[in-house]
């Protein structure tokens, strides 16, 4: 198990037994993935050790929220890409520098609030979250809602913090981007419109195509976070552009890769090495790749992007050899 703790708010019932399956136990990504955790765990505990003027409920949801055994995909994108160009700032490859170290932070913060607030009943109504109850059901809607504002907050005060000064309005910039509107917000949008019958006034651009639409939907919810720590990685570690724009390519394959096998483990996979519950993408209507496409197509269209994610990384070599397994792992991960 990953070495997290399970903070409980007090007077709360402890969450269900399940919790997701160990990333480590011999799988050479998931040794990489455990071996990340421990390195942005304790990044993430200090970033929480704020004062008493945050009131003690409010921090009880963030620890909750944020130091849940999720996998820790963008962090480990945002130290894997520094490396990638050569994280100059680090004493070692296994060290990575304050700066990359911030930023796997920041994107945590994001993507974890990003999860409470997919969670929320007005949104997907979810009660089961890394094998704990979701952050609305442990502490309630009010209090998820605030936990969620304020990891977006803290994830931009530690990465201004945190960036040497000449890179870091980029990288709030980039952050900002991601987060926001245009991307995984307005993603999270559009992938409600689906089920909600507000396709028509939507769907605009992509006309009546439903796996154009999916796919905008996906490279704004959930891509663009991706493609976000990726740049935050190559940004930290001082790379030139050429190298950010490979990082990239290889993002937005990766993303919609990632995002693919994340539907097809709602169709197909289970709660308990999920830590979330399946089945629940097509009982709400929404739309999804297995949904539109099928299971088969969609995991030929999965391992496709895949190709095309490792050959972007080609100009790294063997730098880059942790992304490109991660890349392969994604598509066969089972949680
Ligand atoms: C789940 O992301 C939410 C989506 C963007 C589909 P992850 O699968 O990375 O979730 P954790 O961080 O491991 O819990
Ligand atoms: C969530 O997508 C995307 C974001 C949180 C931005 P999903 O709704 O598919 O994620 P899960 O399946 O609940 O983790
Ligand atoms: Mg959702
Ligand atoms: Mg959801
Ligand atoms: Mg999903």
């Amino acid at each position: 198990m990953m070495a997290v703790r399970h903070d409980t708010p007090a007077g709360q019932r402890q969450g269900p037994a399940q919790s997701p399956r160990s990333t480590g136990d011999g799988c050479p990504v998931g040794e990489a993935l455990a071996a990340v955790t421990a390195l942005v765990d304790p990044r993430l505990e200090a970033a929480l050790a704020l004062s008493d003027d945050a009131p003690p409920r409010l921090l009880a949801a963030m620890r909750y929220a944020l130091l849940a055994p999720g996998k820790r995909l963008r962090p480990a994108l945002v130290l894997w890409a520094a490396e990638a160009v050569g994280d100059a700032r680090g004493p070692s490859p296994a060290t990575p520098s304050s700066a990359a170290l911030a930023a796997a932070a920041a994107v945590e913060m994001i993507h974890a609030y990003s999860l409470v607030h997919d969670d929320l009943p007005a949104m997907d109504d979810d009660d089961l979250r890394r094998g704990r109850p979701t952050c609305h059901r442990a502490f309630d809607e009010a209090t998820a809602i605030l936990c969620g504002d304020a990891l977006q907050a803290l994830a931009f005060e530690t990465l201004a913090a945190g960036l040497p000064p000449a890179v870091a309005a980029r990288g709030c910039a980039i952050l900002a981007r991601a987060a926001g509107p245009e991307m995984l917000v307005g993603g999270q949008s559009d992938d409600l419109a689906a089920e909600r019958g507000w396709l028509e006034t939507e769907r605009a651009g992509t006309g009546d195509d439903p796996v154009a639409w999916m796919e905008r939907v996906h490279r704004r919810k959930t891509g663009a976070l991706f493609r976000a720590s990726l740049a935050l990685g190559g940004l930290a570690a001082g790379a030139d552009e050429p190298s950010l724009g490979a990082l990239d390519t290889f993002g937005r394959a990766f993303g919609l890769a990632f995002q693919i096998a994340d539907d097809l483990l709602d169709a197909e996979g289970d709660a308990d090495a999920t830590g979330k519950r399946v089945g629940k993408d097509a009982e709400r209507g929404k739309l999804t790749y297995p949904t539109v496409l099928g299971v088969d197509a969609s995991r030929r269209h999965a391992q496709a992007l895949v190709q095309e994610a490792t050959a972007a990384l080609e100009p790294f070599a063997e730098r880059a050899a942790t992304l490109c397994r991660l890349a392969s792992w994604i598509v066969s991960r089972d949680h």
